[in-house]
C-alpha cells in the first residue's frame, strides 16, 4: 500500500529569512539516536529550504560564537532527560540536551519552525517531559484486522506475518517527531497466533522493528496473554502462585529478551471480556502482574496491567452492580500490592471512551501503584474516524482534573507523570487510530489526534487549540484564513458531536458490537453493564449513595458534588442521576428540552461545518479534500439518524412536545 508522510511532508520555502544558521551541524559525540536526530534535520533542511546541511565534528562540544555559523548539538546534564533547551546566539543555534532523544525531540522542535516559517533568530526554548512513558497501543490483530480499526488494515500484520519495512521507519519518524517513545504493536486481546509473538516464529522480525524503533527512542512493547504457559506451553495451569508456572515464565523470559533485546515489556489484559486471567485460580491481579514482573525484571521489562476488569456478564435487571464502579473495587484493596516494575493502566473514565464521562476514581484512590492513563484516539464511540472529532481538549481535561488524592499534586497530570508520588514507572497510552490506508488515519482531519496525544503529553506547556494550530500549519501549510478555519472546525468537533449523541453523559446509545450509529435501546437490556433507564418519567442511572454509591468512591469535595443533584455538572448529570424530563439543568432549560435543542443544533452545527471547509477548500491539496467530502456527507447524515432517533426515542417515551416545535417523529 501507498503511504503519505502526513505531518512530515515537508514543503519548499523559497522566503526563510534565518537560512544562514542551516548551514552546518557540529556534533561531538553521536550515537545511533543523535544520527537520527542529524539526518531528520539533515533531510528537513535540504526539503525545505534546498540547503544541504554538512556535518562537521566538534571537538570542544561547545558553541562556537561569533565564528562559523551552524546548529550545535551540546550536551549538558543539567537539563532532564528527554528534554532539551534550543537558542539562537549570533549566527548560532545551540540544541543543548541531557540524553540523545533531547537531541531528537530538540530537532524536530526546530524543524516545526521551519515547517511554520518562523524565525529562529531569538529563539530560546526550554522544554522539559514529564510524563515517562508516552505510548501508542495498537489493537492490531496478527491476521491484518484493527480491532477498532478504522483507517484500513495494519501495517505490522498481515497474514499471521509480521512486516518490517520502509512504512515500518516512516511510523517511527511519525512517532518521535511528536515525543512518544514506547509502542504496544498487537491487540491486548491475545488470541490465537498472537500467543505465539513470544515464540522463536516471530523473533527475528520482532528484533528488527525493535531496532528500527531504536534509532527513534522508541521502546517495542507486546501485549501478552497471561493463558501462554497453557496455551504455548502445554502446562495444565496458568496460576501465578504455581512454582511450575512462575518457572515456566521466568525461562520464557529469558529467551525473550536474549531475542529482543530492545523489548520494553508487556501490557496484559486479564480476567477482562473473556480474557483468562488470576482470577481462575482464585489469585489477584497483584499475583498475576507480579508473578510476570519478577519474570522481567533482570531485563528492566515493565509489566503495564490494565484495570479493565468487570462483569460483562450482567443482568440488565440487577440494579445494585454498577459496572462503573468496578474498577475501583478491584483495584483500590490492591494498592501497594504491586512491584515497581508495574504500573496499572487506567481508562480515562469508569466505562469505556464514551463521549463524556467522568474521571475515574480509581486514580484518587491509589496511593502506593504506579499508573497509567490510557486514553483512545481510534474513534470507536466518537464517529469512528468518518465523523471530525477532535480529542485533544477532551485529553488536557483530563489532564487537569484534580483528583483530591492529596492536598496538592493532585492532578491526573501529575499523577502519571509521577510527581504527585514520587515514582518513575508512570505514563500515558493512547489505543491508536493508524491503519493502512495510504493518510494513516482514513479521516485526514483524525490525523490531528494522533499528533496532538504526542503533543500534549510530550509538551507539558502546550494547549489543545495550540496543538490544532500547530498541526494544520504543519500539515496543510500557511494560508491564514485555511489554519483559522480548520482550527475552529477542530476546536468545536467533539462538542458538536456531544450535542448530537448520548445526552448529559448517559452515553452508549449506539449499536451493539460495532458501535455506530444511534440505537437507543441497543445496549439497554444486555448484559454489558451499559444502561439509561429511561422510563415514561425521567432518564439517567442513580450512582449516588441512594442508588449504587459509585459518586462516594471519589475524594472530597468531589464525592459530595457528584453524589448530589444540585451540584452535579449537568455535562454528566444522568450519569450520576436518574431525573424526570422536566428538572431543570443549571442552564435553565429542562431536561428534555435540552435533548431537542443540542440534537437539533448539533446538526446545524456540522451543516456550518462543512460549509466552511467548503469556502477553504482550494488551500487543501485535492486528494484531501476529495477523501473528506464524504465522509463530511457521512457525518451529516448520521447527525440527523441521531438526531430523529434521540428526539422521537425521548418524545415516544415522555409525551412532552418541544417548546419550538420542530419536526420529531
Ligand atoms: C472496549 C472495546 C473492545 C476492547 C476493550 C478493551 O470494550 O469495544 O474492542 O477490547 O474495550 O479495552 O479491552
Amino acid at each position: 500500500m501507498e503511504y503519505e508522510k502526513a505531518w512530515l511532508k515537508y514543503h519548499r520555502l523559497s522566503n526563510y529569512k534565518d537560512c544562514t544558521f542551516f548551514c552546518c551541524i557540529y556534533v561531538r559525540e553521536s550515537d545511533l539516536v543523535i544520527e537520527t536526530a542529524i539526518k531528520e534535520l539533515q533531510l528537513a533542511v535540504k526539503e525545505i529550504l534546498g540547503i544541504d546541511c554538512d556535518r562537521i565534528h566538534n571537538p570542544n562540544g561547545r558553541e562556537e560564537y561569533n565564528m562559523n555559523s551552524g546548529i550545535y548539538f551540546v550536551a549538558d546534564q543539567s537539563i532532564q532527560k528527554e528534554g532539551y533547551h534550543i537558542y539562537a546566539k549570533e549566527q548560532v543555534i545551540v540544541i543543548q540536551a541531557g540524553d540523545s532523544k533531547g537531541f531528537l525531540y530538540g530537532v524536530f522542535e526546530l524543524i516545526r519552525y521551519l515547517q511554520r516559517n518562523q524565525s529562529v533568530r531569538n529563539i530560546d526554548y526550554k522544554m522539559e517531559p514529564d510524563i515517562p512513558y508516552r505510548m501508542l497501543n495498537h489493537w492490531d490483530n496478527l491476521d491484518g484486522s484493527i480491532e477498532r480499526g478504522y483507517a484500513g488494515n495494519s501495517f505490522f500484520f498481515q497474514d499471521n506475518e509480521i512486516m518490517v519495512n520502509e512504512r515500518t521507519r516512516m511510523y517511527a519518524r511519525l512517532l518521535a517527531s511528536v515525543g512518544i517513545n514506547a509502542t504496544v504493536i498487537n491487540n491486548v486481546n491475545v488470541k490465537d497466533c498472537a500467543t505465539d509473538l513470544i515464540s522463536d516464529m516471530y523473533f527475528d522480525k520482532l528484533r528488527a522493528m525493535a531496532s528500527i524503533f531504536k534509532e527513534y527512542g522508541i521502546q517495542l512493547f507486546l501485549s501478552l496473554n497471561f493463558a501462554a504457559p497453557m496455551e504455548l506451553g502445554g502446562l495444565h495451569s496458568a496460576d501465578p502462585l504455581n512454582e511450575e508456572v512462575r518457572t515456566w515464565w521466568k525461562e520464557k523470559m529469558v529467551e525473550v529478551y536474549q531475542n529482543i533485546p530492545n523489548l520494553g515489556g508487556f501490557l496484559i489484559k486479564a480476567d477482562s471480556e473473556g480474557r483468562p486471567g488470576p482470577f481462575t485460580y482464585g489469585r489477584t491481579h497483584a499475583d498475576g502482574a507480579n508473578m510476570l514482573a519478577e519474570a522481567v525484571a533482570p531485563f528492566e521489562g515493565l509489566i503495564i496491567w490494565r484495570c479493565f476488569v468487570y462483569n460483562c456478564q450482567q443482568d440488565w435487571r440487577d440494579k445494585v452492580t454498577d459496572r462503573a464502579r468496578a474498577g475501583y473495587d478491584n483495584f483500590k484493596p490492591l494498592d501497594g500490592k504491586f512491584l515497581d516494575n508495574v504500573i496499572l493502566q487506567i481508562k480515562n473514565g469508569p466505562m469505556d471512551f464514551q463521549v463524556r464521562e467522568p474521571i475515574t476514581p480509581l486514580f484518587g484512590a491509589l496511593h502506593h501503584t504506579n499508573q497509567m492513563l490510557e486514553v483512545q484516539i481510534a474513534q470507536e464511540y466518537t464517529g469512528q474516524q468518518k465523523h471530525i472529532c477532535y480529542l485533544i481538549p477532551m485529553f488536557e481535561q483530563i489532564l487537569q482534573f484534580h483528583t483530591y488524592l492529596q492536598d496538592q499534586k493532585d492532578t491526573i497530570r501529575e499523577i502519571i507523570s509521577g510527581q504527585a508520588l514520587n515514582q518513575k514507572n508512570c505514563g500515558i497510552a493512547a489505543v491508536a487510530n493508524t491503519g493502512n490506508d495510504s493518510n494513516w488515519t482514513g479521516h485526514d482531519l483524525a490525523a490531528a489526534n494522533l499528533y496532538g496525544f504526542g503533543r500534549l503529553a510530550y509538551q507539558k506547556d502546550c494547549t489543545a487549540e495550540d496543538i490544532a494550530r500547530e498541526w494544520v500549519e504543519v500539515t496543510f501549510g500557511s494560508n491564514k484564513e485555511m489554519i483559522t478555519t480548520i482550527t475552529d472546525i477542530l476546536m468545536r468537533s467533539w462538542p458538536i458531536y456531544e450535542q448530537y449523541t448520548a445526552p448529559l453523559g448517559i452515553g452508549w446509545m449506539v449499536n451493539p458490537n460495532h458501535h455506530y450509529g444511534p440505537n437507543v435501546d441497543g445496549y439497554e437490556y444486555d448484559r454489558w453493564g451499559t444502561y439509561h433507564r429511561a422510563d415514561h418519567l425521567g432518564i439517567g442511572v442513580d450512582r449516588s449513595e441512594r442508588g449504587t454509591g459509585y459518586a462516594i468512591t471519589y475524594q472530597e469535595p468531589l464525592a459530595s458534588t457528584y453524589n448530589s443533584v444540585e451540584t452535579c455538572p449537568d455535562e454528566l448529570l444522568l450519569f450520576f442521576h436518574h431525573v424526570s424530563y422536566t428538572h431543570i439543568l443549571k442552564s435553565g432549560k429542562s431536561v428534555i428540552q435540552h435533548i431537542y435543542d443540542t440534537h437539533f443544533d448539533g446538526v446545524e452545527n456540522v451543516e456550518n461545518m462543512m460549509k466552511a471547509l467548503d469556502k477553504i477548500k482550494e488551500y487543501l491539496p485535492l486528494a484531501v479534500y476529495n477523501r473528506m467530502v464524504p465522509r463530511l456527507e457521512e457525518q451529516l447524515r448520521l447527525a440527523k439518524e441521531w438526531r430523529d432517533q434521540i428526539n422521537t426515542y425521548f418524545y415516544r417515551k415522555s409525551g412532552i412536545i418541544d417548546t419550538k416545535n420542530r419536526t420529531i417523529y
